[in-house]
């Protein structure tokens, strides 16, 4: 086996190029050794049958590696990170994650979530006020609605007074500005020292309001997770802690790129996005193609065999990093029949878009109504809406972890 290297995975522009890449790939494997920019290999999994698998054998494939393969070190991040999200449940592993998720699902449930509809269409529809209301019907979809749009739910959600809202963003995006592999510049022009200042300040800001909302709950997710039992236990003050920011993190950038990915993708399919405005009932189905199509994770956590394993084949030694290429699984040809085709009629789309197994995504009930409500506004009383670019022109966010168009200036 030998190991890909100068493979661009991670600049803007090879967002445009990595279906071809990954489909280079799985014709000659579906798991290959890839050489990342920081010079460590890894396996790429581009198979759909063969993610299913490692997803969904958390005895061989763990988040925490047992043991690494000599000469590789695990990053050390800063205080403030590590306080926020070390040993949150996204890199943990059962039985330790079991428990963290019971209680997590135990308020955060798929009734809790279908009672924020109203809320999240109400929030779509006032964002779609503030464009009618532009003197001039030209502006950034993802800025003034798919960033929003998630934002103000995050916010409600987790019960975030009006007041503290502008901040609360700045720290999402600081949040997000510190994942390695998604190259984000820190936001306005910040230097590392005044980030990680914020982000110490996040740290005790989100201690204060789990310690008011354990001393007054209400109806938000705070409340609920603060109160929420599952076989006698309740999460501690550092659990909650950790869990609003890992909603933070994997809720905010995802709902946004869903958003922005999917007009893409229907502006550079208009017969899709004309069948659609015909048949609105075909909104769910539409959102399920976008996530398979242009889903906004494109791998997933590392795994680390725990294990000398064989996939497909090809051997893997124990403590060796093993990436789900998810945004590959999602257009494996023996999975789905014409993949590289948007077809939003499509059925059987059981996609990867959200993981699978253990730590398939916790928010993807919430992503789906967010995506719904968005789609079904934005179609219902937009019926102009239009590219304002040659969607050529359109640029990627740079980075691996995350899919989505940086920017979209659409005109209505
Ligand atoms: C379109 C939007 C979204 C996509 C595509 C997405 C995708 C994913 C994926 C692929 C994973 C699993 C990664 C792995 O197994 O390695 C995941 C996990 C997770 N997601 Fe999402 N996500 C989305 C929205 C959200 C939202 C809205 C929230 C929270 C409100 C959220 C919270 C989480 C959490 C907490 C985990 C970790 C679960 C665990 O480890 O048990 N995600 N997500």
């Amino acid at each position: 086996m030998t190991t890909s290297e100068h493979i661009d995975l991670m600049s803007a522009q090879s967002r445009v190029t990595a279906y071809a890449t990954y489909a280079d790939l799985r014709a000659q494997s579906p798991i290959s050794r890839v050489r990342m920019p920081t010079g460590q290999d890894v396996w790429m999994v581009t198979g759909y049958d063969e993610c299913v698998d490692i997803l969904g054998d958390y005895t061989r494939f763990k988040t925490t590696p047992t043991v690494l393969p000599e000469g590789v070190e695990m990053p050390a991040l800063p205080e403030a990170v590590v306080r926020l999200l070390g040993g949150a449940m996204g890199s943990i592993d059962p039985p330790e994650h079991t428990r963290q998720r019971r209680l997590v699902q135990s308020a955060f449930t798929p009734a809790f979530v279908e009672g924020m509809r109203p809320g999240v269409r109400a929030i779509a529809e006032a964002l779609v006020d503030e464009l009618l209301a532009e003197p001039v019907r030209e502006v950034d979809l993802v800025e003034r609605f798919a960033v929003p749009l998630p934002q103000t739910v995050m916010s409600r959600m987790l019960g975030i007074p009006e007041a503290d809202r502008d901040r609360f963003r700045l720290w999402a995006d600081l949040l997000l500005s510190l994942d390695p592999t998604s190259a984000q510049s820190a936001p306005q022009g910040m230097s590392p020292e005044q980030v990680m200042a914020e982000i110490e300040q996040f740290v005790g800001y989100l201690e204060a309001l789990v310690a008011a909302k354990r001393a007054d709950p209400g109806d938000d997710l705070v409340s609920g997770m603060a109160t929420a039992e599952a076989d006698g236990e309740r999460m501690t003050d550092d659990e909650l802690l950790k869990m609003v920011a890992l909603l933070v993190v994997g809720g905010l950038g995802t709902t946004q790129h869903l958003i922005g990915n999917m007009f893409f993708a229907l502006f550079t399919h208009p017969d899709q996005l004309a069948l659609l405005r015909e048949r609105p009932e075909l909104v769910d189905q539409a959102v399920e193609e976008v996530l398979r199509f242009h889903g906004s994770i494109e791998i997933s956590f590392p795994r680390f065999a725990a294990e000398d394993v064989v996939i497909a084949g090809t051997p893997v030694s124990r403590g060796e990093m093993v990436i789900a290429v998810l945004a590959a699984a999602d257009r494996d040809p023996a999975r789905f029949p014409d993949p590289d085709t948007l077809d939003v009629t499509r059925t059987r789309n059981r996609h990867l878009a959200f993981g699978r197994g253990a730590h398939m995504c916790l928010g993807a009930p919430l992503a789906r109504v967010e995506g719904q409500e968005a789609l079904a506004v934005l179609l219902r009383r937009l019926p102009e809406l239009r590219p304002a670019v040659d969607l050529s022109e359109v640029t990627w966010r740079p980075g691996l972890t995350l899919r989505g168009v940086a920017e979209l200036p659409v005109a209505y």
